[in-house]
């Protein structure tokens, strides 16, 4: 599995150029991607990164990567990211690692959002595979789960005894669906409940997806409208 992330990570880096401003995700896959962007830098690259969780913040310090914050650029050229499900729309689930929240934010802002992801991410229908996660504010938490599973699903406090809690201090409910078939109505239906502040639903972000397999690297890049 290791192999066909590297191979996803190291195709998308191919993307990166000299002086761009760039988005970093946050996950297993994007790891092997901001050590690649650290080589570049290494290099003598001219780059400047915004990173979407304090776990990217930390490693790509240890590889002297530049860091900016968000408020002090005008574009971000290009975001490289993780997901946990990708439809054949280009639409996906994202923030089992917890970081959806600052990577939504960091995907709205850039230029391109290129997603990588091993094979075993694509699905027909998003909420197939995985729960979909949302992050919510800690003060009435019960209440909103509540409100989440009226939506009809089955609503679970991401970290169990102990809760998880984002880099925004926040709580995550990893939401099971059966199926999303209409994934723009329920993104509308989640934000409008009080002490939801974003879902995992990424939809019309990404740019382009590289998936790595065992014999090839796929790059998918999405037609304009
Ligand atoms: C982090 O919050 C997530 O959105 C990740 O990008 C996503 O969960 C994919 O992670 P992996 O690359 O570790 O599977």
């Amino acid at each position: 599995m290791s192999e066909m992330k590297i191979k996803a990570a190291k195709k998308a880096v191919e993307y990166v150029e000299d002086g761009m401003v760039l988005g970093l995700g946050t996950g297993s896959t994007t790891k092997f991607a901001v050590d690649e962007i650290g080589k570049l830098v290494a290099n003598g690259y001219d780059l400047v990164g915004i990173p979407t969780s304090i776990e990217t913040e930390k490693q790509a310090r240890s590889l002297n990567i530049p860091l900016t914050d968000l408020e002090c650029v005008d574009h971000i050229d290009l975001t490289i990211d993780g997901a946990d499900e990708v439809d054949p729309n280009f639409n996906l689930i994202k923030g089992l690692g917890g970081a959806l929240l600052r990577e939504k934010i960091v995907a709205y802002y850039s230029q391109k959002e290129i997603i990588i992801v091993d094979s075993s991410k694509i699905v027909n229908v998003l909420g197939t595979r995985v729960s979909l996660p949302v992050e919510v504010i800690q003060f009435s938490h019960k209440k909103t789960k509540e409100a989440l599973e009226r939506l009809g699903c089955v609503a679970k406090l991401c970290g169990a005894e102990v809760p998880f809690v984002t880099d925004n201090g926040n709580y995550i409910y990893d939401c099971k669906f059966t199926s999303i078939l209409e994934p723009y109505g329920l993104e509308s239906r989640l934000n409008s409940i009080p002490g939801v502040v974003e879902n995992g639903l990424f939809l019309d972000l990404a740019s382009h997806v590289v998936i790595g397999t065992e014999n090839e690297t796929r790059i998918l890049e999405k037609k304009a409208d």
